[in-house]
């Protein structure tokens, strides 16, 4: 009894504070009481939400963990002077040999530490060399809108699919390189992988007559021949014309907002920290997966001239990109960007004392802990890093996520993100695994992935047997 008729005072006080003239709420006799109450939770309730709606928007850092050296004049105008609200929804093209792990790992910390959702690969690449398909992407169903944050893994772009998947809202970026260096490092790392490399003595054999090697309808050949068009979703072997190539430009421009560059990679985290309205703090990175000097090439100038012309359509794009990049940086400011250049080269050398042992990267092989060891790939050999041996529990984790790998990553964030489901590879074994998989980035069909994968999960499984696997936790 009693209950009924306090809920219809309740409706009563509902109704009386959704009318325009709320003063009546004073009015209404009886009920007053419950009047009051419901207005007290409903201003409390509103201040909450404001309160909490600002914690959202501000990239407050919650980590108990404040590495100390960093000090207080260091740090950045706080965020919540900012008049710009940090992007979430990110695309990032992830090219090939450009120095694209590091901007992985940065979108990787930064999604994980905001517990935002990625759009993940089933396996570890979206089909790759195939266009990307949004069935691709792990639990995504065109009929039930799921938020994805972030879309950051390999694939080749395909912009109609990726709108299925991202936001309309979404910050389209990616990097790219000078095709010269790039095709040698193309050429070291996927020797194996493209046909147009394998029967091939030595890089200067193949520039000085590639046709001879060519053939342009073999699978992975893109490995070998304007691999950034190639990614960017574009048709590689098209012969050069201006016309092609300006169209390629302006698709490019029209879809991604800003296109960095390896070569000024200091300069590019900083227009991108601009860009998207994080923190400096938040662009802090080392360099993963790269070459030892001692497999990186000296080319020829006349090398150099035949590789521009052999990769004429990257060329032009890269040429293209890299004036729009310095108009960009002087719209930023010159003085500025030294500043804020040097700022963050600073908070990394503070920040690898503070995590590294030892100054320089060393060599895979010589990494013993699984889930920091570098997918070794090619001919080429790929460096990581090692931890300093007593570091704090706090300041461990948080220095591990800066040198984890992309591989050991993405497979970290997939067992967050999908706690319950079963994984494509074996927990247990899934480093173990990766590492060895060979067929990974050769980008094979994904069909002839299942069988290789179980063929090589088996050999893997008693190579672990030995060694057990520390790297999932
Ligand atoms: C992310 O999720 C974890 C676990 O649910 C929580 O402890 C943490 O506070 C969250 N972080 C942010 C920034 O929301
Ligand atoms: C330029 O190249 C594209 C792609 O190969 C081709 O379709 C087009 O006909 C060419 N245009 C000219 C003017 O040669
Ligand atoms: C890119 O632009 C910078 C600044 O204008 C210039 O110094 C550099 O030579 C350019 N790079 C190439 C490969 O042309
Ligand atoms: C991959 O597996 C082979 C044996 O199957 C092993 O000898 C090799 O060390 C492994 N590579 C890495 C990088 O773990």
């Amino acid at each position: 009894m009693k209950r009924t008729r306090k809920n219809r005072s309740l409706g009563n006080c509902v109704k009386l504070w959704l009318h325009p003239r709320r003063m009546k709420v004073l009015a209404c006799g009886q009920t007053q009481m419950y009047c009051l109450a419901v207005v007290i939770c409903m201003v409390i309730g509103f201040t909450m939400q404001i309160l909490f709606s600002q914690q959202r928007i501000l990239p407050v850092y919650q980590d108990v963990v404040r590495f100390s050296t960093w000090s207080a004049e260091e740090q950045e105008v706080p965020s919540d002077m900012k008049t710009c609200q940090p992007k979430e929804h990110i695309m990032f093209l992830k090219t090939h040999k450009t120095a694209s792990s590091t901007i992985l790992n940065i979108l990787h910390r930064y999604g994980d530490h905001h517990n935002l959702t990625f759009a993940l690969p089933i396996r570890y690449q979206f089909g790759y060399p195939y266009l990307f398909h949004s069935r691709r992407v792990k639990g995504f169903s065109p009929d039930r809108k799921q938020n994805y944050h972030i879309l950051c893994h390999h694939m080749r772009f395909n912009l109609l699919e990726v709108n299925k998947v991202m936001p309309k809202d979404s910050f389209f970026f990616s990097i790219i390189r000078d095709p010269v260096t790039m095709a040698e490092s193309s050429f070291t790392y996927y020797k194996n992988a493209s046909p147009a490399f394998k029967k091939v003595p030595s890089f200067e054999v193949f520039v000085d007559n590639p046709l001879m090697y060519y053939n342009p309808n073999k699978m992975n050949n893109h490995y070998a021949r304007n691999m950034l068009s190639f990614d960017f979703g574009f048709d590689h072997n098209a012969q050069f014309n201006t016309t092609y190539a300006k169209r390629i430009v302006s698709n490019v421009e029209r879809t991604f907002q800003l296109i960095l560059f390896s070569e000024y990679f200091d300069e590019s985290l900083v227009l991108l920290k601009e860009a998207l309205c994080w923190e400096l703090d938040d662009m802090v990175a080392f360099k993963l997966n790269f070459r030892s000097k001692d497999s990186v090439h000296t080319l020829s100038p006349q090398t150099v001239e035949k590789l521009k012309e052999w990769n004429a359509l990257d060329w032009y794009l890269y040429m293209h990109f890299n004036r729009t990049f310095w108009q960009k940086v002087e719209q930023f400011g010159w003085e500025r960007m030294r500043e804020e250049v040097l700022q963050l080269q600073k908070k990394q050398q503070e920040l690898m004392k503070e995590c590294l042992q030892g100054d320089k990267p060393v060599e895979a092989n010589n990494i013993q802990d699984d889930s920091i060891r570098p997918f070794q790939y090619g001919q080429a050999k790929i460096l990581g890093w090692v931890l300093k041996p007593d570091l704090d529990p706090l300041v461990k984790e948080r220095c591990k996520r800066i040198i984890t790998p992309e591989l050991q990553y993405k497979d970290m964030l997939n067992v967050k993100q999908f706690p319950l489901s079963k994984h494509s590879v074996n927990p247990g074994s899934g480093t173990k695994l990766l590492l060895n998989q060979t067929v990974l980035l050769a980008g094979k069909e994904q069909g002839k992935h299942d069988s290789e994968m179980q063929t090589r999960l088996s050999q893997v499984n008693q190579d672990s047997n030995d060694q057990p696997n520390k790297a999932m936790r």
